[in-house]
């Protein structure tokens, strides 16, 4: 397929939930209501510029190779060798160390763009890769469970890294989830080098039985077998310490009635699954707790199924 030859592109990238409790680096969902837009202009000059960087997060690196919208386009670049260069300016709406999969929806966003200049421009598949490792400059290692969902849209299980299998999961229409964002900041890399290198058999048997449970019971509809799943028994536990409130609030949402409730990636953002009535009472349960422990929230409240990164005027 061949496009019309642009000078410059934007795209938005919604934000997204990592892990979703039970599948660590390989599950997540996109959060289609806050995201990160970046707008990607041809320039004559070979390389990557980022020029600009506003919103919620302003502080972010400016040199290519050390942002993760300058990384992906970097690989990108290596990859195809345009005859051109780009210059990235990036709004952020995704507060930095939120665990809001902001670092992924920088680099999403920087190749959607970049691939409407492209004379052949590439599918999302080939751009997977490309924004992979634009995010792994913040998380210190590829992983996809933020990038597929923000590229793809919906709930997305990522099978593999050099040549990653994409699958979206269908799920039961009147569930929602809540997610809620305490003002504090945790960095994905010191969440994750707390992490033990190994696992016991049996937190490994638990863990393979809620992820195969909860895909089984999305694919079905079956509620009972989603929320008898949505326990997250080897991550979770070492990472709650590091969420003011954490046993709290999940404690809270699901005595509101709802399905799971767990970290949003590396945290401290959490979320829940429940089905649209319960929604209110979860929400209020949640932030009510985060509040107990003096943190201000910010919260969204969406749909499972939605489009995934795209283009904007
Ligand atoms: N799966 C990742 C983690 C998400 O939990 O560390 C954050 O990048």
């Amino acid at each position: 397929m061949s496009g019309a030859v642009r000078e410059q592109a934007s795209a938005f990238a919604p934000a997204s939930v990592g892990n979703v409790a039970i599948g660590f680096d390989i599950l997540g969902f996109a959060i289609d209501t806050l995201g990160d837009r970046v707008t990607v202009s041809r320039r004559d000059a070979p390389g990557v510029e980022v020029s600009a960087v506003r919103g919620v997060a302003g502080e972010l690196p400016r040199e290519a190779r050390d942002n993760t919208a300058g990384r992906a386009l970097l690989a990108l670049q290596e990859a195809l060798h345009p005859s051109f260069g780009f210059r990235v300016e990036i709004d952020k709406g995704i507060p930095l160390g939120s665990g809001l999969g902001g670092s992924a929806a920088s680099a999403v966003g920087a190749v959607v763009a970049a691939n409407a200049l492209l004379p052949q421009p590439l599918s999302r598949l080939e751009l997977l890769q490309f924004a992979m490792a634009g995010e792994a400059v913040a998380s210190g290692a590829r992983h996809a469970d933020n990038i597929a969902p923000s590229l793809f849209g919906g709930l997305v299980l990522t099978v593999g890294i050099d040549h990653p299998r994409v699958k979206q999961i269908p799920v039961p229409s009147g569930i929602r989830a809540v997610i809620v964002h305490p003002h504090m900041f945790l960095a994905t890399a010191k969440a994750r080098a707390i992490l033990k290198l190994s696992v016991e058999l049996s937190d490994f048997v638990w863990q393979t039985a809620h992820l195969a449970g909860f895909i089984s019971g999305c694919y079905t509809d079956d509620l009972d077998l989603i929320r008898a799943s949505f326990e997250d028994v080897v991550i979770e536990p070492q990472r709650a310490a590091l969420i003011p409130g954490f046993q709290e609030v999940r404690r809270g949402a699901m005595e509101a009635g709802a399905l799971g409730c767990s970290i949003s990636g590396a945290g401290p953002s959490m979320f829940a699954w429940t089905l649209e009535g319960t929604v209110p009472a979860v929400l209020a349960a949640m932030r009510r707790e985060f509040a107990r422990q003096s943190l201000a929230t910010d919260h969204w409240v969406v749909e499972l199924a939605s489009p995934g990164a795209r283009l904007i005027e």
